[in-house]
């Protein structure tokens, strides 16, 4: 396995309840030290789960989709970082204000990095119509990946397919964190053969400029957690 990729894998702890968490991270041992915390999780076994994972010596991800006003904003991000957490989310729709009361929350806690989530992947240019957005998705994440490196948010989170181009726009000193990676033969997409890194796979997203992939049901629903995240790290 290669470290430096392995360090930049985040597995997602998409579990209903304290159990499944628990034996994935047990079952993955040393091979994982980072991993995402939604909010099912979250709320199903409640903010103790993230003390142990971060004395354990690993970094979580709280993935918490905040969208609410600037004052409960930046109240979460402090609960956040108090529970020791790596990385915090806020909705660049939501706007300047709470991406601002975010970032600003963050600064008692140096290690707490945030992200912003632009267009959610499954919305559609018509979802975006329906609420009054005439712009279209890419334009949409454009703006919105704009907004949030103006507001001082520390990076984006982006699907496969916006990756390359946020980091162009963006440049090197951003964080750019892909969900939605699929391991070459689970993927949909039919990519280049002959070594070629497929489109949708961690290779293709660390190729594209991800600083970080996020892995879930890959890793999580796999017969062998330990090799599918060994096959992530090299790339899918
Ligand atoms: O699909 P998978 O099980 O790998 O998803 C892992 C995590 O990535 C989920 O917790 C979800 O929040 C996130 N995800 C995302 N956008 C996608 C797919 C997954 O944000 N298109």
């Amino acid at each position: 396995m290669n470290d430096t990729t392995a360090d930049r894998v985040i597995v997602a702890l998409d579990f209903d309840g304290r159990a499944g968490a628990e034996a994935l991270v047990d079952r993955l041992g040393d091979a994982c030290g980072f991993y995402k915390v939604g909010l099912e999780l979250l709320t199903a076994a409640g903010p103790d789960l993230v003390r142990e994972l971060v004395a354990r010596g690993h970094e979580v991800f709280l993935d918490l989709k905040l969208f609410e006003i600037p004052h409960s904003v930046a109240g979460a991000v402090r609960a956040a970082g108090a529970l020791g957490a790596s990385m915090v989310t806020v909705h660049a729709m939501g706007g300047t204000g709470i991406m601002t009361a975010a970032v600003e929350a963050a600064r008692d806690f140096p290690r707490l990095k945030v992200l912003a989530l632009t267009v959610v992947t499954s919305m559609t240019g018509g979802d975006l119509a329906d609420i009054g957005v005439a712009a279209s998705t890419d334009e949409q994440v454009v703006r919105l990946a704009r907004l949030a490196v103006d507001a001082g948010c520390d990076g984006v989170i982006a699907a496969p397919r916006e990756t390359g181009p946020l980091r162009e726009l963006l440049g090197p000193g951003r964080l750019i964190v892909t969900p939605g990676v699929r391991l070459a033969d689970e993927s949909s997409l039919d990519g280049e053969a002959g070594g070629q890194a497929r489109a949708g796979t961690p290779g293709a997203a660390f190729a594209a400029g991800a600083s970080y992939v996020v892995v879930g049901r890959s890793v999580n629903r796999a017969a062998d957690p330990v090799a599918a995240l060994r096959r992530v790290a090299a790339g899918g």
